[in-house]
């Protein structure tokens, strides 16, 4: 793949009939978090890396400058992602055009990598997602995935599959050792399609299951099309932002992406101990906005209209009601979103004005009648 740097604005945003790439998203391209070491996301990457190199010295090779723009090919078909699976819907994720995507997951570089004969690799990234508004998630995110390829040697007359799924699993719970020190955890069964068996771990945070990775013992299809036979492994992949939120007690997603030094002066470079203290409490602004819904209508596309006009002003977007009429059986639906900002108050004007053009925009552009 190509370097990330150099992207320009008509290579992600072509005018392509199916491009759904907007310019907040394009904003994202190249900011790069995962390489700034005295920001949270770096602090955890190179946290993890420690790790794996104390565990296994010289062994993972790092790959964290790959380009976000992927063929289709790579992040879906590679990785054995069914042709009707809900997440190669362009409701689900960026297109360039039919056969380019933003990747979806850093999986996307699996194939690639075992063809490029690395037998354990830790491959760190952005990762674009359209999604819901709140507090944990943002339509950009990082993501580690870790690949080890093991052979006959090495599972020396055990089960291959069970062989792979333990030190999987000793690793990671290694890992949330290293990172949190004592936590409480638990593997939940999971499906993916490039793994199988496949789990999640989920992570106790301020009173709720927080799950933080998922992984399994790779399918032996993606190697064996990727490498010569007699080989297993084992995959995983997480989410940085989750890590970095727990760890450092960090309460709201779109604090990464601040340029407010009362945020980013409480981090250091190699420091796991710093605990984010809030610097400041602005009240949230609630709106409400009802729509008739079309058949054509999803959160998605309204949380990505949210924040097309709000940005990072936009906290959370609920449905707080909907209803269907007995007599015509057009449905209602009415969204309450929350304005916030982390760094400053915001004026009654100003969240009036955003308002008013996010229900004029959801009347044009989503083909749904407000109320
Ligand atoms: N790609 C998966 C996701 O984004 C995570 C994963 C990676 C799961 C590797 C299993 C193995 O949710």
């Amino acid at each position: 793949a190509a370097a990330v740097t150099t992207l320009s604005r008509d290579e992600v945003i072509t005018g392509h009939p199916s491009n759904n790439v907007t310019d907040a998203i394009y904003s994202k391209i190249g900011v790069n978090l995962h390489l700034q070491p005295t920001h949270p996301i770096g602090i955890i990457k190179q946290a993890i890396y420690d790790y794996f190199d104390k565990q296994h010295p010289d062994t993972f090779k790092k790959f964290d400058n790959l380009a976000p723009i992927v063929s289709a090919h790579a992040n879906f078909d590679e990785v054995l992602v069914p042709a009707d699976h809900v997440s190669r819907s362009p409701n689900d994720t960026y297109y360039v055009d039919p056969d380019t995507v933003l990747r979806c997951h850093t999986s996307a570089h699996q194939a690639e990598l075992l063809r490029g004969g690395h037998s354990a690799f830790l491959c760190t990234g952005d990762v674009y997602r359209r999604d819901s508004i709140d507090a944990t998630h943002y339509p950009v995110f990082h993501q580690m995935e870790g690949v080890r390829v093991f052979s006959a040697a090495d599972w020396a007359g055990q089960e291959p599959t069970a062989y792979a799924e333990t030190e999987l699993k000793r690793t990671l719970e290694g890992l949330a050792q290293h990172l949190f020190g004592k936590v409480e955890m638990r593997w939940i069964d999971a499906y993916f399609p490039f793994t199988e068996p496949s789990f999640e771990l989920e992570i106790f945070f301020k009173g709720e299951w927080l799950e933080v990775l998922g992984c399994g013992v790779m399918q032996q299809q993606i190697l064996d099309k990727n490498l010569e036979a007699g080989h297993k492994a084992w995959a995983f992949g997480l989410g940085l932002e989750r890590l970095a939120m727990v760890l450092f007690d960090i309460p709201d997603i779109r604090l990464f992406w601040t340029a407010d030094q009362r945020f980013l002066k409480q981090f250091r470079a190699g420091d796991l101990s710093a605990r984010f203290k809030s610097y400041s409490k602005f009240p949230p602004c609630y709106k409400d906005v009802a729509f008739w819904v079309s058949d054509a209508f999803t959160e998605n596309n309204l949380c990505e209209v949210v924040r097309g006009i709000a940005g990072d002003l936009a906290e959370e977007v609920k449905l707080i009601d909907t209803f269907t009429h007995p007599k015509t059986g057009r449905t209602s639906n009415c969204y309450r979103i929350a304005y916030r900002s982390m760094d400053r108050s915001l004026t009654d004007d100003e969240i009036n004005a955003l308002q008013e053009e996010v229900r004029s925009t959801i009347a044009s552009k989503l083909g749904v009648e407000l109320r």
